[in-house]
């Protein structure tokens, strides 16, 4: 199975595999090295890619508490962006990430178009940065959805960053519209390199004893398990609606799961939740990929993507 290539791009981006861990569930990446070495076999280079938690221009403390609350088959989280700014990161978070010898894909987040087109020019000097993640799509602080739900404003907040660097960069995708084929026909329309879909659903818990919400933030995303089902629609859906490669998130924990995502047409998936009740999945994701695509009797991943749709 050695000689089948996982190998996948986006726009000038080159991926090893297209295992990548989704931003807000692997930190800065330093914590997770211990966690995810196992027999000693296994280190964060052998990742497709890793994106950071998403990092705003300035500091944010977040929501208040509690900011997460298990649900039958997931997870409901309103961190709102907890982060110590664009800065710090460069100088705090950059060197580990740098050293690891993967891709690292920045996640970042402006409070106007022009922001994240500020925070994507200062990112492009940076050393390390391979490329970067729009997350036009968190749920969890104010207008934070709110160009990844107007195809318009998304459209022109991608042509900004667009001109304000070469760094290739996917658009992260809310899956609380309507219509998510519409928005990321918007931001291909703008030049992404990609689109990245889902972000998280929102939900709610109640303890209804107290007749109060779970979480300090009222309502919060849902990930894991339960949102699989809702994140492969969307890309199957987006896949015949766009060229550009798609990035799929959402409830991805075993070699079927990414496979389930590669033939319904992403080019390269991320794992979110997963990462923090099975801690070593993409280990054995990575392993086990090899055998899954040569079911198809081909030795290159990327004629797996998109298969049903050829079919
Ligand atoms: C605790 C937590 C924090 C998250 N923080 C971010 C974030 O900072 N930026 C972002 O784009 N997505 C964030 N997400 C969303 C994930 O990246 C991912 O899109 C979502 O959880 C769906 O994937 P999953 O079901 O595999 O977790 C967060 C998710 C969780 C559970």
């Amino acid at each position: 199975m050695n000689d089948i290539s996982l190998a996948v791009s986006i726009g000038s981006l080159k991926l090893e595999n297209p295992v990548l861990v989704a931003s807000g569930t692997f930190g800065y990446a330093k914590d997770a090295a211990g966690l995810n070495s196992e027999n000693g076999a296994y280190s964060l280079r052998e990742l497709g890619g890793i994106l950071p938690k998403t990092i705003t221009k300035l500091p944010r403390q977040g929501n208040p508490a509690p900011r997460t609350c298990e649900t039958t088959a997931g997870l409901l989280n309103a961190i709102g962006l907890d982060n110590d700014g664009l800065d710090e990161f460069i100088v705090k978070k950059m060197p580990y990430l740098r050293s690891i010898g993967t891709k690292i894909i920045v996640s970042i987040a402006g409070r106007t178009a022009e922001e994240y087109a500020e925070m994507a020019a200062a990112l492009s000097g940076v050393e390390g940065v391979d490329a970067l993640e729009l997350n036009i799509s968190c749920p969890n602080v104010a207008h934070g959805t709110d160009f990844g739900k107007n195809p318009v404003e998304c459209e022109k907040l991608v042509a900004g960053v667009r001109r304000a660097t070469n760094l290739p960069f996917f658009t992260k995708l809310t899956p609380n519209v309507g219509d998510i084929t519409v928005v990321a026909k918007a931001a291909e329309q703008g030049g992404s390199d990609a689109v990245s879909l889902i972000n998280t659903v929102l939900g709610m818990a109640i303890d209804w004893r107290k007749c109060q919400p779970r979480l300090g933030n009222v309502m919060g995303g849902m990930s894991g398990p339960a949102i699989k089902p809702i994140a492969l629609r969307m890309v199957y859906q987006t896949a015949k609606a766009v060229q550009i490669p798609i990035v799929g998130i959402g409830g991805i924990e075993t070699v079927d799961d990414v496979m389930e995502f590669l033939v319904a047409g992403a080019t390269a998936v991320e794992v979110g939740t997963a990462n923090f009740y099975s801690p070593t999945c993409t280990q054995k994701i990575i392993k086990a990929l090899p055998e899954a695509v040569g079911y198809f009797e081909v030795k290159d991943i990327r004629e797996i993507i998109g298969r049903m749709h050829k079919i």
